[in-house]
């Protein structure tokens, strides 16, 4: 029996999955049970950003798996405590929790905003203000929280205390932020909804509202973070800073795990035994972690990423000439959205056949994050892959 098969029999079928088995990775490619290869334009849905196996990273992981790799976390290790202390040097945070997703990122900070109030005897200050379209995870809070109706069909009820309200308007915000909002929590840059930035003067305007009224601001920099915009954290890019962000995907460049981040004021919302995880900041996912940061965080290696995120950008934006088909291009860093007016599906089909691999958002959005490592070359050959398909 094939992978493929093995994998359609025995695996819930909760993925519409393509081609067949990949077996190896290295870099910006991607082998599988054939031997073919595919240039990667995903990097695992922004995790691979320093590529596949990089061999820094796959030399911390191999280092820390023959010297220790959990004694969970009613205990201190160094590699749990270097990356708390870099994540704290490289942000606007005091202190980090430790998680193994995105999602249990943002159920720790949802926690963290609902507790940081009622700590202070406010128990009416629980609601939180979440953005139509966002994406934040699969759990029941997380689910509650996100602004797509299509991925919550069937779970009813889910949590309480959610208010949607539409992305880039400041005059919806204000409206339902009253003194029962504990917190807003957004993405800077709308990713699962289809890569759609915030506008500057809104995240200005979400700050300073959120500083009048004394309320939590929430970034969810989970596929946005860890350099895949062109700055550490694509919020630094608006001069706007979080009380609390929550990070994952590319954090340990593919070992699972999550980590909130939060000013000190924000933390003092949880307290001993208020919140925990077995498995969050073992040493083995820290010390790829802090490999990943002190890489991404070099300030040439990022403005690589604003450098060929623009000119890949620039690309799309002469193939939309071309092509009328093509109704946006957006994005920032190498985080880039092609707005179609055509089903998103037959691109990524045919960019697969041809050894790219890509992902449609929305119906009718091509997603491309290839690993920060892309080169121009690389872009120009997928480009040229685009341009055939219309
Ligand atoms: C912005 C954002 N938040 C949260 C999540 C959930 O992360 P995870 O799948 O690791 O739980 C994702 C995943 O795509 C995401 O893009």
């Amino acid at each position: 029996m094939t992978s493929t098969i093995k994998t359609d029999t025995f695996v819930f079928q909760t993925y519409l999955r393509q081609g067949k088995a990949f077996v190896r990775g290295e870099g910006t490619t991607l082998i599988d049970e054939d031997g073919t290869e595919f240039t990667d334009f995903l990097a695992g849905i922004s995790v691979c950003n320093l590529g596949h196996c990089h061999p820094d990273i796959t030399r911390a992981i191999e280092r820390q798996a023959r010297r220790l790799v959990h004694v969970s976390n009613l205990f201190y290790t160094a590699p749990q405590a270097d990356l708390a202390a870099a994540l704290v040097e490289k942000s606007f945070a005091d202190r980090v929790f430790f998680s193994n997703s995105g999602a249990e990122a943002n159920e720790a900070a949802i926690k963290l905003a609902r507790r940081y109030f009622q700590s202070k005897g406010n128990k009416n200050r629980y609601k939180i203000i979440t953005m139509k379209q966002s994406f934040h995870g699969r759990t029941m809070a997380t689910l509650s929280a996100t602004g797509q109706d299509k991925i919550k069909e069937g779970f009813a009820p889910l949590l309480d205390g959610f208010i949607h309200v539409p992305f880039n308007d400041i005059d919806a915000l204000k409206k339902v932020l009253d003194d029962t909002v504990c917190a807003v929590m957004m993405e800077p840059i709308q990713g699962e909804g289809g890569i759609i930035p915030a506008d500057p003067e809104y995240l200005a305007q979400v700050r300073a509202l959120c500083n009048e009224t004394a309320t939590l601001l929430i970034f969810d920099e989970i596929q946005t973070g860890m350099g895949r915009c062109g700055t550490l954290f694509a919020h630094e890019q608006y001069g706007v800073t979080p009380d609390i962000m929550t990070l994952a995907k590319a954090l340990a460049n593919g070992i699972p795990i999550g980590a909130m981040l939060a000013t000190q004021d924000a933390a003092a919302g949880f307290d001993f035994g208020s919140h925990g995880s077995t498995f969050g900041g073992t040493p083995l996912a820290t010390a790829a972690a802090l490999e990943v940061v002190n890489i991404i965080a070099d300030q040439n290696f990022l403005d690589g990423v604003v450098e060929k995120g623009k000119y890949f950008r620039e690309q799309l934006i002469e193939l939309k000439k071309k092509h009328p088909r093509i109704v946006d291009v957006r994005g920032r860093g190498l985080l880039v959205g092609m707005e179609i007016d055509k089903d998103a599906g037959f691109f990524v089909a045919n960019c697969f056949k041809k050894g790219f691999i890509i992902n449609g958002i929305q119906d009718k959005v091509l997603r491309f994050a290839p690993p920060l490592i892309i080169e121009k070359i690389q872009i120009d050959k997928l480009v040229a892959v685009l341009d055939s398909l219309f």
